[in-house]
């Protein structure tokens, strides 16, 4: 008999853990809708979600974070509250259950909105990192890159009520949009980016190939 013997106490291969990121109106999300489904297609089990959010807990700081002012550093806390609930009850069962997690947003929003945008210390940023996820990082993440007045307009065009964020003016988006760039030239191999100035089946074929390559199965 050549087959492995039965082990109950074997573990499943480890899940692979996608982000999306980009400023306000950068288009991800039809993007992560195609792409869960390519992976669905490839008979991969995903867990779709997204921060701040994800559990029951993050959507009601989802809310507060949304519409409530508050100072930066409560910001910051909240952000990483919600995602230390998120990795908790969600992500991380998922990727030991060897299911793939795709999350919209994910601790390069808080480097990039929080930091880069607001001002927060950066090492108050890497404190809460370390404390969070000390030792997580996502296997990829899909930088979507756009000029911010390109995305302002596609907020406008959406007719809905903007946010605590959306309504936050184009330097903003600037200081957020290269703080996103920085961090990607920190970890290129990890955070690609994705020119999402273009019509979208050019971004969602860019992705596939990104995803492929990066992660083959
Ligand atoms: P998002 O879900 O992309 O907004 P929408 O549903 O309107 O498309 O993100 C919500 C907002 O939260 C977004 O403006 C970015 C901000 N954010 C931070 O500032 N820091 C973070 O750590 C995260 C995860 C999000």
């Amino acid at each position: 008999m050549n087959e492995k013997p039965f082990n109950p106490g074997e573990q499943p291969p480890r899940g692979r853990f996608i982000t999306f990121e980009g400023i306000d109106g950068a288009g991800k999300s039809s993007q992560i809708a195609a792409t869960v489904e390519l992976l669905r297609a490839r008979g991969i089990e995903v867990d779709q979600t997204r921060e701040p959010g994800g559990t029951p807990l993050g959507e009601r700081l989802r809310e507060l974070l949304l519409h409530e002012p508050m100072h930066l550093e409560t910001e910051a806390m909240l952000m990483f509250a919600a995602r230390r609930e998120h990795l908790a009850a969600r992500i991380e069962p998922a990727l030991a259950a060897g299911r793939w997690v795709v999350c919209d947003r994910f601790s390069d929003a808080s480097f990039a909105y929080q930091v880069g945008g607001r001002g927060l210390a950066r090492d108050k940023f890497d404190a809460l990192e370390a404390w969070v996820h000390p030792r997580l990082q996502p296997d990829l993440t899909l930088l979507f890159d756009l000029p911010p007045e390109t995305a302002a307009a596609r907020v406008a065009s959406t007719g809905v009520d903007p946010d605590r964020f959306e309504r936050e003016q184009r330097d903003f988006f600037e200081r957020v949009r290269e703080a996103y760039l920085e961090r990607a030239r920190q970890a290129p191999q990890r955070i690609r980016v994705v020119d999402a100035d273009r019509a979208p089946e050019l971004i969602r074929a860019d992705i596939e190939r990104i995803v492929r390559e990066s992660l083959p199965t």
